[in-house]
């Protein structure tokens, strides 16, 4: 880990960052957070409707728009937050909170995948799902949101170490 930040901090990207003027850094925060509203925002409606709030809502059309809007939310985070990390890489060495960030985070890709990946999510516009489909997506549901409320809460108290 620290051979990576003090690449990462000598790379383009971070003199980039350090140098190209005082507003850098601040605008490419700005974008970090709107890529995280843009993905929490999607996820929590879905994340919801799958563990059951507004049953009345039908699936399928929100299961069809809103993880498109989540994973460009997903990228433009992860390509901000990468510019972010670059500026001062090496002293985030130690930070307990970016230990809990980042696995949080793959856990919530890995969580999206497998839910993307499930029958039930495969076939949720030819026929209804059987009970035990909804409580298999209805868990999945409450460990992405798990997942990603630690990235975000993590997030946010790694200047605070
Ligand atoms: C490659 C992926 C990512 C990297 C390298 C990264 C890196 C960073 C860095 C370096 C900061 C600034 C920490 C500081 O205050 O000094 C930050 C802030 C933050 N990140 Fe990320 N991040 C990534 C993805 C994400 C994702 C996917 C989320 C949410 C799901 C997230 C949530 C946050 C939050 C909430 C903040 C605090 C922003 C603020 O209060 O200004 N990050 N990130």
């Amino acid at each position: 880990m620290p051979g990576f930040m003090t690449w990462l901090e000598a790379s383009t990207l971070g003199h980039f960052m350090r140098e190209s003027g005082p507003w850098t850094y601040a605008i490419v925060n700005l974008v970090h957070i709107l890529g995280i509203a843009s993905l929490f925002g999607a996820i929590l409606i879905i994340d919801l409707r799958l563990l059951g709030v507004w049953r009345r809502v039908p699936l399928p059309p929100l299961a069809d728009t809103a993880p498109t809007v989540a994973a460009c939310g997903l990228a433009i985070a992860l390509v901000s937050g990468t510019g972010l990390l670059a500026t001062k890489a090496t002293e985030y060495v130690g930070n307990p909170f970016i230990y809990i960030k980042f696995p949080a985070i793959a856990l919530g890709i890995l969580n999206a995948i497998a839910v993307r990946r499930s029958v039930a999510w495969r076939e949720r516009s030819s026929r209804a799902l059987t009970p035990a489909e909804t409580r298999r997506l209805a868990w999945m549901a409450g460990l992405s949101l798990a997942s990603w409320l630690t990235a975000i809460a993590a997030g946010r108290l790694i200047a605070y170490w």
